[in-house]
């Protein structure tokens, strides 16, 4: 590998550990002004010093982001649907790499729609994407996106998914956690982060998502709704530390949770 790749990667993916914690704040570029991150500077900056990776679109990078920051940036450059629009799959390129460059990212990332009827559209910008970053050692994250159809998160179709993926040159790859969870890693030759999904009911789900991923073989997260929609983000979002760098079980995080709850 470049050196320049393989120092982006070990900016974003943690060499001791070969894990991460990328906060994804990125959910306006189709959602708009999603609960709890309407003001999202407000959102982002106290979580900054908590992540490996912040992963954003430019246009919130660059209007709510401190520059002086020292946290990687892994760029949103994929878009041009809506949540009220016809297909949410029918997504093109929308920053080019001159632009991500410019912004001093560490890795790019775009959203591939696999079984969709944009199937071919995404996967073939996915192709495109990592010709353009390999040519200047930019890591390139695909995320195996489903769209409104959340049912379809099961492994059989995660493990298409991320396998194409890999195959089509992502350097990694965010999905979601599943049943049967390891047959989409042993499937997966690059390193998988997860999302957390819509918020879940309790911060237990959350820890208990996190640790079985882990374990599982993730390499971590690059989660939003789950850590920014909770009433305590910081004290969510160091407990998904604890699990995704230290091992933590569950409960040592819900413990670590609570203690740094009540420091607020
Ligand atoms: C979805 O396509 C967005 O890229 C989000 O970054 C992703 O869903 C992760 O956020 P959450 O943990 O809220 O699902």
């Amino acid at each position: 590998m470049d050196w320049g790749k393989q120092n982006r990667m070990a900016r974003i993916i943690k060499p001791d550990t070969g894990r991460a914690v990328w906060l994804a704040v990125d959910h306006g570029y189709f959602l708009g002004p999603t609960r709890r991150l309407e003001v999202p500077r407000r959102t982002i900056e106290p979580l900054l010093p908590f992540c490996d990776a912040l992963f954003v679109t430019r246009g919130i990078l660059r209007t709510s982001v401190d520059p002086n920051t020292a946290t990687p940036i892994v760029l949103r450059v994929s878009g041009g649907s809506s949540v009220i629009g016809k297909d949410l799959s029918d997504e093109g390129i929308t920053t080019s790499m001159r632009d991500a460059i410019r912004l001093n990212v560490a890795g790019v990332g775009l959203s591939i729609f696999v079984g969709s009827e944009f199937e071919s559209q995404t996967l073939k910008n996915l192709a495109k994407l990592v010709d353009d970053a390999e040519e200047y050692g930019i890591p390139v994250l695909a995320v195996t996106a489903v769209g409104k159809e959340l049912e379809k998160r099961d492994a059989r179709f995660l493990a298409l998914a991320c396998r194409i993926a890999a195959e089509l040159g992502a350097s990694v790859v965010k999905t979601y956690h599943c049943e049967g969870f390891e047959k989409v890693v042993e499937g997966c030759p690059v390193p998988i982060v997860i999302a957390g999904g819509p918020k879940l009911e309790t911060e237990m789900d959350v820890f208990r998502l996190t640790y079985e991923a882990v374990q599982q073989g993730a390499a971590g997260v690059d989660m939003g709704r789950n850590i920014w929609q909770n009433d305590f983000p910081v004290a969510m979002i160091k407990a998904i530390r604890a699990i995704v760098h230290e091992n933590a079980t569950p409960e040592v995080a819900m413990e670590l949770y609570r203690e740094c709850r009540n420091e607020v």
